[in-house]
């Protein structure tokens, strides 16, 4: 299969840990289900074998999941079988030893059993992946020793890449977040818009139309290639990650699972926005802290990512978030099961894009400090925090899926004193309107 980008930031960790060029060498991965993330650990087996040479036995594949649910075993004793068969302990190796466990979080004293085992020897290399809690679980002890590498649904790019084998110059989308989020003026940075723009139209697809099939289908491997059915398929991916992860992880009983999936149904059909957790406590009859614990769950699944208001200071204590999900196909798959149309909620999953590349920007990018939403009325939809020379500067995002005015940029521009601001539309190509930019979706979906 084709590589993701995470791909290739693994194998340099990989190569440099080798060739001693660092010290890391425990990597945690979490990601939503059906992301990818077995296939890039068997992909990192291969590598580990065909280039660099690793012999068979020095490399362990753990599936957590399996060894928990059909045998009843946990990570710490596997790994004393894998010395057995090794005839030695991993104290006593001389050469690499590579651990790949995924589904980790099956084993709920995995952090524990992870770091004794690291401990053990400094040629042990551990990769751990796992589809919810990792995020949260990891302990201080853990932190301090490892990376977390977050395996992210797919961006424009990847789609173009994996669906359509083109592939963008390697720095494209580098130079974009640069031109986006480090440009000195609004015409400066149009310009540079527009040069990137000429070459990401010189491949040769129409990008206009193709967003529609992004947004319904693109952001996860598995559904790029299979229309309407992969619906089902999506659908049974938050059925598993409701009925087993949070059983499995979160102790969450049946009635209360339930109340997960009813708010989901919920929000795929409105437009991401602040969540008043009182009201829907008493929509469906439960506690609020039952809300707030499922939702901390579907962030925590990286099923939903959250994000709070734009506020200084004391004002933070308006705690009301604003929920948007990780990838447009999961509000369509969910929307679709209960009779809706994904067409008519294109305005919404462009939306969910949007955002859930602004919080992977604040993850990756570390200009960008902050994400936030405007809680004002006719406010922005979401607003950059981004650190320059001069300090912190505020630039407000507006998505909109036809042409869109510049009235509610403009508002909250004015509020936060914003050398420019964004809309991301249906332009042809990037453009200026006053200190607007416009940007074209497909263009703004590929960081
Ligand atoms: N790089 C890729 N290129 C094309 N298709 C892919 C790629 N990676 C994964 N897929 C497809 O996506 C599906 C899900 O991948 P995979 O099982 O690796 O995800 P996962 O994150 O481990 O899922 P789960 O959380 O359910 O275990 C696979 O069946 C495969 O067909
Ligand atoms: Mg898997």
């Amino acid at each position: 299969m084709p590589h993701r980008w995470i791909f290739f930031r693994l194998t340099k960790f990989i190569h440099d840990f080798l060739n001693g060029g660092t010290e890391i060498r425990l990597i945690m991965m979490p990601g939503l289900r059906g992301t990818g993330k077995t296939t890039i650990l068997w992909q990192l087996y291969r590598y580990l074998l065909e280039r660099e040479r690793i012999p068979l036995d020095h490399i362990l594949f753990l599936p957590v999941d399996e060894l928990r649910t059909l045998i009843g075993g946990n990570i710490y004793d596997a790994i004393s079988c894998y010395e057995e068969l090794l005839g030695s302990s991993l104290e006593e190796m001389r050469e690499p030893i590579f651990l790949l466990l995924d589904e980790v979080t099956y084993d709920p004293n995995w952090p524990s059993a992870v770091k004794a085992i690291y401990d053990k020897s400094p040629l042990v290399f551990i990769i751990v992946s796992g589809s919810s809690a990792l995020a949260l679980k990891i302990t201080s002890d853990l932190a301090r020793r490892g990376v977390r590498e977050i395996l992210y649904p797919m961006n424009m790019a990847e789609y173009l890449m994996l669906r359509h084998g083109k592939y963008q110059r390697r720095d494209f989308t580098r130079n974009l977040k640069v031109a986006l989020f480090e440009g000195a003026s609004p015409e400066g940075i149009v310009q540079k818009l527009g040069i990137l723009h000429r070459g990401l139209t010189s491949i040769g697809l129409d990008l206009r139309n193709l967003v529609v099939h992004y947004l319904k289908f693109g952001g996860l491997p598995f559904t790029m290639r299979n229309g309407e059915v992969a619906y089902e398929q999506v659908y049974d991916v938050i059925e598993r990650v409701v009925n087993r992860d949070f059983a499995m992880i979160y102790k969450m009983r049946s009635e209360t699972r339930e109340k997960a999936v009813a708010i989901l149904a919920g929000l795929a059909t409105h437009p991401p926005g602040p969540v008043v957790i009182s009201n829907i406590a008493k929509s469906l009859g439960i506690k609020y802290d039952t809300v707030r614990k499922i939702l901390h769950a579907l962030v925590n699944s990286l099923i939903l990512y959250s994000i709070s208001p734009y506020a200084k200071g004391i004002a933070q204590v308006r705690k009301t978030r604003k929920y948007c999900f990780s990838t447009p196909v999961v509000r369509a798959a969910l929307a679709f099961r209960l009779g809706w149309s994904p067409d008519d909620l294109l305005g919404p999953m462009l939306e969910d894009a949007v955002l859930a590349s602004l919080v992977r920007l604040k993850a990756t990018y570390p200009k960008v400090i902050g994400i936030h939403y405007d809680p004002t009325k006719g406010g922005a939809d979401a607003i950059v925090e981004i650190s320059s020379v001069k300090g912190t500067v505020s630039i407000p995002i507006e998505v909109g899926w036809g042409y869109k005015d510049s009235r509610q940029v403009k508002n909250t521009m004015k509020r936060l004193s914003s050398p420019y601001g964004i809309i991301v539309d249906d332009v042809v190509k990037p453009e200026l309107d006053g200190n607007v930019i416009h940007i074209p979706k497909y263009m703004f979906l590929m960081m």
